[in-house]
């Protein structure tokens, strides 16, 4: 592989002019220099590389787009101009893994012209920080060029073809709901980002994009040996987005890092997204829920009433007591309206997002939350028709905001490519959850909802690009595969998925995992009746007790779910109370080691009060792992500790937990000898 050595003279956006050719080379360095992008137009084509510490990330990969209709911005391009800006600012996120985020880039906007048959613009937009970098095409407003289609972005990464790459398939019927796969760059499929690479050099990449508005989600396609391209999930009609000029595509991002926990720290994604347009939301309180809902998975209840229904007052107010005794901020129902009966996954013509069925009184169960002071959380499952939903939803949101409540989570179970819509012709079209309809789609749920003072964690969503940070009432989201595949009788997700995911799909964003399994062998339990059937064999958590505590810290999401059923809890009152303590919104977070797909170590701040906490968990391999204690402040700190014990296993002994106090300061390490598939999660308060 190529390295690449600054050349004398060369600055920031410098405009080089080679000698023999007429074609230009820019330049732009990250603030401390370790990161470099190189942009050119040999040939009339743009292109680019990337180097982190004179070492390469990115070999020469094309950039453009082409059109249905028009001239792309794909050949007889030539860079004419080019404009330099530097950023160096400090911004506050209303809730998050830390309050305050640093934006340090450099920028250059490059004026591509095309120059033949036909004069065409194109801007390209360069942000080089010191975690990894983003461009952007931008479309400006010209003669000739009005409503165009996108028929290819020609954007590639030409990546090390040897790197290890952790990556789920994209375009298959089960979204974003895979298992990670480990293979080398060369073996990869079409992949959903973020996807991320260990190169043979030791750097740490991740690719993915920010900020997807009106625009189709991007995948990243091999299509040979070092060669990956983007891949823009389809319309309808087969073409990939249909646009109006101006535009501007999301970033394509490139997240670069010496180690994994490089990338876990990384601010990039969110700093490529627009301040927040919205405006206030302090009416959203960071916190953590229960719900009517792993009964249903676990086969007890069921979402319709053709079963046992789960969702009855009586039900839902013994849950809000259990809240209140415990200071949860709400309380899940799902299956409380009409249209669960029969097999519900194809049930979207048929939802009422406003009718209950009799057996569950809104009135009186939002009544009785006021009461004992907690709240109702929203459930709105489409089952993929998005049109159903968007025709109720003003009257959907209005009953929700009504019953005092300040979350809804949303549902798209549907395969890919089979969210149904009827267009302005009275057609039926089918979508893709990361197709272009989609992408606005969620963007008119989330900011209708904010009309109603109401947060959104959309279940079978568009993946995360960011866009909390514009649309901070979008709280949370799944997007990956999630603590309900553990009830299924489905392969569980195993002793590896979480170690995966933390260094993936985390980077893009908050995941409502639903963590918190005490009962960790669901396959155990006795059949409630004979109809309902018998717990899979496979129903079980491949997690030790302690790991599951440690998820709270490592993975975030600013609403968390205590999962499990209320006697699992009161049964382990011991290990309940690290969930009863931990928060759900952060001052800080620092990842602190850890290794793609092995194990994570991580510190977070509690944003409301002077505590700490540090997590640990690993994949199948029992390790040792540590921390320096120096995060924290001077003076003597009460570690409460949550560690696997000398037998935990996963599999043989998952329960086998050690609760302990001890006084640590700054100076001390702590080590924790974690079983397979173990963890371990302290809290620390000041003395
Ligand atoms: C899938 C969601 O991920 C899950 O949380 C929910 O319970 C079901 N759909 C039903 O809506
Ligand atoms: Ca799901």
């Amino acid at each position: 592989m190529k390295s690449y050595v600054l050349k004398a003279g060369l600055l920031v956006g410098s405009l080089l002019v080679h000698s023999l050719v007429d074609a230009a080379e820019f330049k732009v360095t990250s603030p401390d220099e370790s990161l470099v992008m190189v942009i050119n137009d040999d040939n009339g084509q743009l292109q680019y590389e990337v180097f982190k510490n004179g070492k390469q990330v990115i070999d020469q990969s094309l950039l453009g787009l082409r059109f249905a209709d028009h001239f792309g911005f794909d050949d007889k391009l030539k860079i004419v101009d080019s404009a330099k800006n530097s950023s160096n600012n400090t911004w506050e996120q209303p809730w998050g893994e830390r309050q305050y985020v640093v934006d340090n880039h450099n920028e250059i906007v490059l004026s591509v012209r095309r120059t033949e048959p036909i004069k065409q613009k194109l801007d390209l937009r360069v942000r080089v920080f010191n975690d990894g970098l983003g461009f952007r095409y931008e479309v400006p407003t010209q003669k000739g060029l009005q409503d165009v289609s996108i028929t290819e972005e020609i954007t590639e990464f030409n990546m090390d073809p040897e790197a290890d790459a952790w990556w789920i398939p994209a375009r298959k019927w089960n979204r974003y709901e895979y298992l990670y796969n480990k293979t080398k760059v060369n073996d990869m499929e079409m992949a959903h980002t973020p996807v991320t690479m260990r190169l043979t050099n030791g750097v740490h990449v991740s690719l993915h994009e920010a900020a997807l508005v009106d625009y189709s989600g991007m995948s990243i396609e091999h299509r040979r040996d070092n060669n990956l391209v983007a891949n823009l999930a389809p319309r309808p009609d087969g073409s990939l987005v249909k646009v109006s000029v101006p535009f501007k595509t999301p970033w394509r991002t490139i997240q670069v890092a010496d180690d994994a926990v490089g990338l876990v720290n990384s601010d990039l994604i969110l700093n490529l997204n627009e301040p927040n347009k919205l405006g206030d939301v302090s009416w959203f309180k960071p916190g953590k829920y229960i719900g009517i809902w792993w009964q249903q998975h676990i086969k007890d209840r069921t979402w319709g009433t053709d079963g046992i229904h789960a969702a009855t007052t009586e039900a839902t107010i013994e849950m809000m007591d259990f809240a209140a005794k415990y200071n949860f901020d709400g309380v899940l129902v799902e299956g409380w309206n009409i249209g669960w009966d029969g097999d519900w996954y194809n049930n979207g013509d048929v939802f009422s997002f406003t009718k209950t069925y009799d057996d569950f009184d809104i009135e009186k169960v939002a009544e009785y939350g006021r009461t004992v002071g907690t709240r109702l959380i929203g459930h709105h499952e489409t089952s993929g028709n998005l049109s159903n939903y968007e025709n109720q939803i003003d009257d959907a949101f209005d009953l929700y905001e009504k019953s005092g409540v300040r979350v809804v989570k949303t549902g798209y179970v549907a395969d890919a490519g089979k969210l149904k819509r009827i267009d302005e012709n009275g057609i039926t079209r089918y979508e893709f959850h990361d197709g272009q309809f989609s992408v606005d789609h969620h963007l008119r749920v989330v900011e209708k909802a904010y009309e109603h003072k109401i947060a959104i964690n959309a279940h079978e969503p568009v993946k995360d690009t960011g866009l909390r940070r514009t649309y901070p009432n979008w709280v949370s989201r799944e997007g990956a595969r999630g603590q309900e595949f553990n009830a299924w009788g489905v392969p569980p997700n195993g002793p590896n998925h979480v170690s995966d995911l933390v260094y993936t799909r985390m980077l893009s964003g908050p995941m409502d995992y639903t963590a918190g399994a005490f009962d960790l062998r669901p396959s155990e339990r006795p059949p409630i009746t004979e109809e309902m059937g018998r717990h899979d064999v496979r129903s079980r958590i491949e997690h030790t007790l302690a790991k599951e505590l440690s998820l709270y810290v490592t993975i975030y999401s600013p609403i968390q779910m205590v999962m499990d059923l209320p006697e699992n809890y009161e049964a382990r009152l011991d290990a309940f109370q690290f969930i009863l303590d931990v928060p759900a919104d952060w001052a800080e977070s620092t990842a602190l080691s850890g290794e793609v797909g092995e194990y994570l170590v991580i510190a977070r701040k509690d944003r409301n009060s002077q505590d700490w906490y540090l997590a640990a968990h690993t994949n199948e391999e029992a390790r040792k792992l540590g921390a320096d204690l120096s995060f924290l402040g001077e003076g003597t700190w009460e570690a409460q500790i949550y560690r696997d014990g000398d037998e935990a296993d996963f599999d043989k002994n998952p329960y086998d937990i050690v609760i302990e106090k001890k006084n640590v300061t700054a100076s001390d390490r702590m080590e924790f000898d974690l079983g397979r598939s173990g963890g371990a999660a302290v809290r620390f308060v000041k003395k």
